[in-house]
């Protein structure tokens, strides 16, 4: 029977083997629902980078820009990374360089894994889907904040082993308690997270909207997957 782990934060990746593993990064507030979101309103790819520097070298080569430090926009580029910000035509078709405080950075540290994808509540069911007709292993690596555990990215973990756990052997508590969560807070998880830090850190800076957006489950069919330098969007 295949496997389902849980890397609560990016900081304990260097514990698993992840060469023959499909590795699925979520940062629920707010960069992998940002960018689930970008491919189901048309960007073509997005470059996920660790640093601004790079950010800014890409937005150099012609590319549309999105750098976020501490959950605010970084002076100089074009966009942020709100999923609001991507419902616009005028990003169809789009190229972006993205950098964001933990989930660009879980990409790249994810580099060596047989795939990378990207995940959310929002693409949850595509997700599954997509993993049900895969023979590998998954590690759901959360993006948390700052080499911290997050609650939202654990819940979103704990959704995926719920949707998989037919098929996949839980193979550490990791992914036990990710899903004992998972199912104590499903029935309400904006209550479950009221007090949580992000949350807390998101409504002091006037962000409020895009939680209860940030919550909503399966809204799109969309799988990003990391090509070479590029996230590139498969529909399943
Ligand atoms: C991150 O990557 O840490 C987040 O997307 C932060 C945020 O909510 O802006």
């Amino acid at each position: 029977m295949k496997q389902i782990d849980v890397c609560l934060t990016p900081d304990l990746l260097q514990l698993h083997k992840i060469e023959n593993t499909i590795v699925v990064v979520a940062d629920v507030f707010r960069a992998t629902s940002c960018m689930v979101t970008a491919f189901a309103y048309g960007v073509n790819s997005i470059i996920p980078v660790a640093t601004v520097e790079e950010c800014r070298q890409w937005q150099e080569r012609g590319y549309l820009a999105a750098a976020e430090r501490n959950a605010r926009k970084v002076e100089g580029f074009e966009l942020d990374n709100s999923p609001f910000t991507y419902m616009d035509e005028q990003i169809r078709g789009a190229d972006v360089a993205m950098t964001t405080t933990n989930g660009t950075l879980a990409i790249t540290k994810s580099r060596g894994a047989v795939k990378v994808l990207v995940g959310s509540f929002l693409n949850l069911d595509a997700i599954a889907r997509f993993l049900h007709s895969e023979r590998y292993d998954v590690l759901v690596l959360c993006a948390g904040w700052k080499g911290r555990v997050n609650l939202e990215d654990t819940l979103f973990a704990g959704a995926l082993v719920d949707r998989l756990k037919d098929n996949y052997a839980m193979a550490e508590d990791s992914a036990i308690m990710a899903w004992r969560l998972y199912v104590q807070g499903k029935d309400n998880l904006t209550s479950y997270l009221a007090n949580s830090s992000h949350i807390r850190r998101l409504q002091r800076l006037g962000i409020q909207k895009d939680i209860p957006y940030c919550l909503q489950h399966d809204l799109y069919d969309v799988v990003p997957v990391l090509r070479g330098n590029s996230l590139v969007s498969m529909t399943v």
